[in-house]
């Protein structure tokens, strides 16, 4: 990797610990660190050459940037191809999203039941942001969204997240046609004590 690439990445998360540390997670520090992640994103292609990022073969792959150590955030550079989507979920922990280059788009959903049916959930779209260059997201803990590569070009953008992949929690996908909800398995068990 290149030394100004590790060290822009370094960097980042050094800003957004000393954001999420002073202020926490709510909206108005989630918003700070998105600013950060555009603004890293925007070196585009001179800090993050396609060259050194594999394409996936299918569907989306992820590359690790930096990670914090012990049970820190991770940075990642993320691509998707066009036409990937995911269904609505809610990853638990706090995400940020900024685009080098290509569109995908974000939908928002709020959960409408009450949760007291097991596999049971409804939910209704809320919002909308499409993450392109100069444009990025940020979802609280348990905000749900579903995502779609939208356009003929490959989506590659800077993703962070409150905990690397690796030690994520449960990740929780609905599907809105079936009212129904299930839960993935959670990693937080591989996390540093
Ligand atoms: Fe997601």
């Amino acid at each position: 990797m290149s030394v100004q690439r590790e060290e822009a990445c370094a960097a980042l998360l050094r800003r957004a610990r000393a954001i999420v540390d002073e202020q926490g997670t709510g909206d108005a520090a989630l918003h700070q660190v998105k600013d950060l992640l555009v603004e890293l994103a925007n070196s585009g292609r001179t800090l993050f050459p396609e060259v050194d990022f594999a394409m996936p073969d299918a569907q989306g792959r992820n590359h690790i940037l930096a990670l914090e150590d012990g049970d820190g955030m991770g940075l990642y550079l993320t691509i998707g191809l066009p036409g990937k989507e995911a269904a609505p979920h809610d990853h638990g922990i706090w995400c940020v999203n900024a685009a080098i280059s290509g569109r995908e788009v974000h939908k928002f959903y709020r959960r409408t039941d009450d949760g007291s049916r097991d596999g049971f959930a409804t939910v209704e779209e809320i919002d909308q942001v499409t993450v392109a260059p100069g444009q990025g997201m940020a979802m609280a803990d348990h905000a749900i969204h579903a995502t779609m590569v939208t356009g003929d070009e490959p989506a590659i953008g800077l993703a962070l997240y409150g905990y690397a992949l690796a030690r994520f929690p449960s990740v929780v996908w609905f599907h809105p046609d079936l009212s129904s909800v299930r839960a993935g398995a959670s990693r937080r068990a591989e996390a540093v004590q």
